[in-house]
């Protein structure tokens, strides 16, 4: 079985690609910032390694003998683009066989600045590794989970724009048989999920689902930029003020066919999940 070094694996998607891996019994390096404070995922077939993105501290290092990479950065993050070359220019010195890289639905949303930083990468990654494959989720479903068992779907745009958000732990299984699998090298896969719903029709869904109201509640922007926008940094805030924006307009909606294929079943809906 490979050895695989998963970046960002302290961060939500880092911990569900290195479960999906190790679970399939492969070897994984999880890279973690040093000093983070954040749970690793913890089992006999994964071990820790310090690695600074911003700085390629440990980079060498983490990569050294694997034979792939899953590649991540943070969200929102400015350096994404270099982060993207760094890493890659330390694949292709050391090797390295197969490369993902997490990318976003859409990368090339201009109303939205770090997908346009997540398309640059995209070219940065494939214009040094052309057999990288490149995966590009929807939102995940997870992101409202929290909210929504404790009774409260809150957001900064519109109730009635439609997402296709996808399970996380689906997106993770394809990420994993990335690296197990033929057939990925070079592809680029959009990854959404199976139902197209407003965040109106996601609360009344999860009220069924979990037994108690969840209530959909639209929080202003404005609200959102004096609440807990007012700790992030500047760019951070602007960014995530941009995607609320697009979101508030158009929603983010994609098509689920590519991801139904390569798992070779229904992905999971909502539903499924709040019952799990
Ligand atoms: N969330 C979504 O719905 C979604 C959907 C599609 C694509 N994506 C993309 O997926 C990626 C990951 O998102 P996420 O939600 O999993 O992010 P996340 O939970 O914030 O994880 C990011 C991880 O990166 C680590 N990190 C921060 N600065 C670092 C540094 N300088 N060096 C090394 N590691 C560093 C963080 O460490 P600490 O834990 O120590 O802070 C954290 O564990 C992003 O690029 C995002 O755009 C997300």
């Amino acid at each position: 079985m490979p050895e695989v070094l998963v970046i960002g694996a302290a961060g939500k998607t880092g911990r569900a690609v290195t479960r999906a891996l190790a679970s399939r019994g492969v070897r994984v390096r999880a890279a973690v910032r040093p000093g983070s404070t954040s749970p690793v995922y913890a089992g006999p077939l994964a071990r820790a390694v310090p690695l600074d993105l911003e700085t390629g501290a440990g980079l060498a290092e983490a990569m050294a003998g694997v034979d792939g990479v899953h590649h991540l950065a943070p969200n929102v993050h400015p350096g994404e683009v270099a982060m993207a070359r760094r890493v890659a220019d330390a694949a292709v010195a050391q090797g390295v066989s197969r490369f993902v890289f997490h990318s976003v639905l859409h990368p090339e949303d201009a109303s939205m600045p770090h997908h346009l930083r997540k398309a640059e990468a995209e070219k940065v990654v494939r214009e040094r590794i052309a057999s990288a494959t490149i995966l590009r989720p929807a939102a995940y479903l997870q992101n409202l989970e929290g909210g929504v068992r404790a009774g409260l779907l809150e957001v900064p745009y519109s109730l009635d724009s439609r997402f296709t958000n996808v399970d996380l732990d689906d997106v993770a299984e394809v990420a994993a048989h990335a690296f197990i699998q033929d057939g990925y090298e070079g592809a680029t896969l959009d990854l959404a999920g199976p139902e197209t719903m407003t965040m109106r029709e996601m609360a009344a869904v999860a009220t069924e689902a979990l037994g108690h109201p969840v209530e959909a509640r639209e929080l202003p922007l404005d609200a959102w930029l004096a609440g807990a926008g007012s700790g992030l940094p500047e760019q951070a805030r602007n960014d995530l003020a941009a995607m609320f924006r697009s979101y508030d307009r158009g929603g983010l909606v994609g098509d689920c066919t590519t991801l139904r294929s390569l798992l070779g079943r229904a992905p999971r809906t909502w539903r499924e999940l709040l019952a799990s």
